[in-house]
């Protein structure tokens, strides 16, 4: 088994990443919890929730399971209050924990249910995604979308334990193995370039799901998140680079509707578009860009935008987490392997947007 130690402010806990760790889900629970709500959704449950509802029924305790609809478009306050329904309903007190099962929207909002439940109680990170796995369930950010934009609305709650089974992936579809493995990359651009070259020469067994492969893109990724948020819980700087190719790809998630886009692929095509700007106003080589847009495309993830308009788009940019002032800020990469957070000159962005979009595409 690979553990990998978090450590921050606001808790530390252990991401342990092995097969089968879903018969072990017991291990994470505290003692002292007097009930478990296990938050999954219909797809995740089918496949993996009697496993995980037996695991946890360990010593008798009482699990509950409360299923959410599938999907990003469900990620809003109907259905989170969904689960505080659920949870009044069974008397859950300040010592219950919750379990996310399954990828990273059941996990922000079920960790954003266990942040403001009786002002917060404990929870496990169960995720089920690659996506999930290597991004959204370490660090602690939880929270759900608004009609206006992504992720507006969370709080940080670090969950007591993360828990990687890696056996899980064989159900998941090709996409959304190919949309995990752009955050997987990402990791390599903004923080290790050696990591980077190994995901390049790796990216089809990735894909193929090799075992030994998927095991070391995975536990490298925890290693890079957790260095980082363990840097810096809040996002007060650092964290921030974590969001490199984000701002376009939040545009391409929002402009075209939630889900029509996986996240992952939008963060993908949004990496070639940071890649094509920090080229452009940071100094990265032109080859460097190509190295990027080869092991996107490689990897299974879209490298141009839908048209959704530049004035839309950038509108859709000015709603972002990182924006100061109306200001838009990007993370942008002067070489593979290191990542900067900087505002750039809206020309330089409409320019990236003119040669990034399907018209582009059309005549490569
Ligand atoms: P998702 O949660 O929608 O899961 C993708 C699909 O796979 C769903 O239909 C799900 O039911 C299904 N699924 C899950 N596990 C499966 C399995 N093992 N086998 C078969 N099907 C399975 O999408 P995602 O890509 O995991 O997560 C995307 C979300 O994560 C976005 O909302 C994004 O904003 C969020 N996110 C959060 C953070 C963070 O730091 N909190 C970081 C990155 C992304
Ligand atoms: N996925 C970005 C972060 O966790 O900060």
């Amino acid at each position: 088994m690979t553990v990998v130690d978090v450590d921050t402010p606001g808790g530390r806990y252990p991401i342990r990443i092995a097969p089968g760790r879903l018969d072990r889900l017991a291990e994470s629970i505290p003692a002292n919890a007097t009930a478990v709500g296990l938050v999954t959704n219909p797809t995740v449950a089918a496949l993996y929730g009697q496993r995980a509802e037996a695991a946890l029924q360990a010593h008798g305790r009482r699990v509950v399971r409360i299923e959410l609809p599938d999907g990003e478009a469900h990620k809003d306050w109907q259905t989170l209050n969904r689960i505080f329904d659920a949870l009044l309903a069974q008397r859950f007190d300040r010592k219950s924990v919750l379990v996310a099962l399954g990828g990273g929207v059941i996990g922000d909002m079920c960790g954003f249910a266990a942040a403001t439940y009786m002002r917060g109680i404990r929870f496990v990170q169960v995720p089920t995604t690659l996506l999930a796995q290597v991004d959204s369930s370490v660090g602690g950010k939880t929270g759900i979308n608004h009609p206006l934009g992504k992720n507006m609305v969370g709080a940080f709650h670090q969950p007591v334990a993360v828990e990687i089974d890696t056996d899980v992936l064989r159900t998941l579809p090709a996409r959304e193995i190919s949309a995990g493995l752009a955050e997987v990359i990402k990791y390599g651009l903004i923080l290790d370039a050696d990591f980077f070259a190994w995901c390049e020469a790796n990216a089809a067994a990735l894909r193929a799901l090799d075992p030994q492969a998927l095991r070391y893109a995975i536990g490298r990724s925890c290693e890079l998140k957790a260095h980082v948020v363990s840097q810096d819980e809040r996002e007060a700087g650092l964290r921030a680079v974590l969001n490199l190719g984000h701002t376009f790809g939040h545009a391409i998630e929002a402009g075209l509707g939630y889900g029509q886009w996986l996240h992952g692929e939008a963060v993908g095509c949004g990496m070639v578009q940071a890649a094509e700007l920090s080229a452009d106003v940071a100094g990265l080589p032109r080859s460097e860009v190509e190295r990027v847009r080869a092991l996107v495309r490689a990897i299974g993830c879209p490298t141009v935008s839908p048209d959704l308009g530049a004035d839309r788009c950038l509108a859709l940019m000015r709603v972002d987490k990182k924006a100061e002032g109306g200001e838009i800020r990007f993370v942008l990469l002067p070489e593979i392997g290191r990542a900067v957070t900087a505002p750039a000159p809206e020309p330089a962005v409409r320019a990236v947007l003119a040669r990034t979009t399907e018209p582009a595409a059309a005549s490569a």
